[in-house]
């Protein structure tokens, strides 16, 4: 059988992961390549960094250049992270002639444009199913499963990181630091985990799918973003006592020919499918004009999952299909109209809102009459008997609101005035509720 050559750039959670995949499967991989795929080359940072794992006949390295220069190698796969080292390594292993395959959903979300144009040049494939959702194969879904569709919408949750954070908070009681450490341990955490909870990664992965669904060019300074490092556990438990499960979602949707995005910690009903997905587990709703509604659901993050991704494109890119995908639908094309992106100010969804404010009368009365005059009406209302956290001798209360659909720029216009006003004693939380 004939074999091909493969350069790891990277060799930490996710280069092990595929280092292994390949050693300890080579005769199912090379029977469904057909071709066998010989690991030849691993870059790493650090040398002398004692490593886990059968490398046995890996030459490891530490230059790059090794591995773009060895006319052997036919695919190099960028397991590195980050963006400058990253694209500097897919730029010019395209111009050796590589196909490239890729996890890095930063380096396409900011750079996507340039690589696909250096990719078109080249005539090469760059394969980039583990960029989102990890093992779950949401790209080829979407490019190859439902390409007969328009997406309409996609509501996602797509960090293991944080998913399993929040499940540790509101399953285990663990405090949201110790739940952090534990995703970092697992491998789930990027090399900086802000990227994870401040919601970057999520938008990384959103910009990815939104240029697959609907054609979109935009960048992560395009997508409104929240994440989970500001959320508070009073918020899970006030979304509990409603029926609700708080979780980080990237939101996608077609609304009068514009395209709504963002990503922010979002109330689920806790029977929804979406609300069942715990710990590093993923899961995209996509809902396509011909087939409906379609869940997808997996592993997003770790080593395993993340290889399996990595290795079914190498599949991809030494079978063929790759490169005439890439070729098809000419990703991230500068060619191809763009869809209008709607601005946040005008989108609409129902929200919860949490106040604290002075157990005195009239104080509910004037806020909703602030609701009222910015035409916000109100779902439901919480507010528990006062505890002992007054201040002197007046007692605060949490005042929490459930909306129906309310426009973002009303919202925040009313939640400014609410803010203002004397009995209000703390800067409001809101939260998006997912229909
Ligand atoms: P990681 O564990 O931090 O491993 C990074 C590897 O790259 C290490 O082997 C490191 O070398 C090497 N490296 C870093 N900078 C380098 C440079 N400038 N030159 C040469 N080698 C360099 O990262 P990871 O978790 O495997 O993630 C890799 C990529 O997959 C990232 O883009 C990440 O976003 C993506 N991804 C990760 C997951 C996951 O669950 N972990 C899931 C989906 C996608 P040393 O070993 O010497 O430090
Ligand atoms: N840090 C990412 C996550 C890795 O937790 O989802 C997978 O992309």
């Amino acid at each position: 059988m004939q074999q091909v050559s493969v350069g790891l750039v990277g060799l930490g959670t996710v280069g092990a992961g595929v280092a292994r995949i390949l050693t300890q499967h080579a005769d199912r991989i090379a029977r469904r390549a057909g071709r066998r795929i010989d690991c030849k080359w691993a870059v790493v940072r650090d040398l002398k960094k004692p490593r886990e794992g059968d490398f046995e006949g890996l030459r490891i390295v530490d230059d790059p250049r090794r591995v773009i220069d060895d006319p052997e190698v036919a695919i190099v796969v960028e397991l590195i992270g980050g963006v400058d080292a990253a694209r500097r390594i897919v730029l010019d292993a395209l111009a050796a002639g590589k196909h490239v395959v890729t996890a890095n959903k930063a380096l396409l979300a900011e750079h996507g444009p340039e690589i696909f144009a250096a990719a078109r040049k080249a005539d090469r494939a760059v394969a980039f199913e583990a960029s989102s959702a990890g093992g779950v194969p949401i790209v080829g879904a979407i490019n190859v499963g439902l390409a007969a569709n328009q997406i309409q919408s996609l509501a996602a949750i797509l960090n293991g990181t944080c998913n399993y954070i929040l499940t540790q908070m509101t399953q285990g009681g663990i405090a949201y630091a110790d739940a952090l450490a534990g995703a970092q341990a697992l491998g789930y955490a990027e090399a900086d985990p802000t990227l994870d909870v401040d919601g970057t990664d999520t938008a990384h992965k959103l910009a990815i799918l939104a240029q697959l669904a609907f054609g979109a060019n935009v960048t992560t300074a395009d997508i409104p973003r929240e994440g989970i490092d500001r959320l508070e556990l009073a918020d899970l438990t006030y979304a509990r006592e409603l029926g609700y499960t708080i979780k980080l979602l990237a939101h996608a949707r077609l609304a009068d020919g514009a395209l709504e995005l963002r990503v922010a910690p979002t109330l689920v009903r806790r029977d929804a499918p979406l609300a069942q997905v715990h710990g590093p587990y993923n899961a995209v709703r996509a809902v396509g004009d011909a087939v409906g509604d379609t869940l997808f659901y997996g592993r997003g993050a770790g080593m395993m999952p993340t290889a399996s991704a990595v290795v079914a494109d190498l599949i991809d890119v030494v079978v063929g299909r790759a490169l005439l995908t890439s070729r098809t639908l000419d990703f991230w094309s500068t060619e191809a109209p763009a869809v209008p992106l709607l601005p946040p100010s005008r989108s609409r969804r129902r929200n919860y809102l949490r106040f604290l404010i002075a157990d005195r009368p009239g104080v509910i009365a004037a806020i909703a009459q602030i609701l009222g005059d910015k035409g916000i009406s109100i779902a439901s209302v919480i507010q528990h008997e006062p505890g002992d956290e007054g201040e002197g001798d007046e007692a605060t209360v949490p005042l929490v609101i459930m909306t129906h659909l309310a426009v973002e720029e009303h919202l925040r216009e009313a939640i400014a005035q609410i803010d203002r006003l004397d009995v209000v004693r703390a800067p409001s939380v809101r939260l998006g509720v997912e229909e």
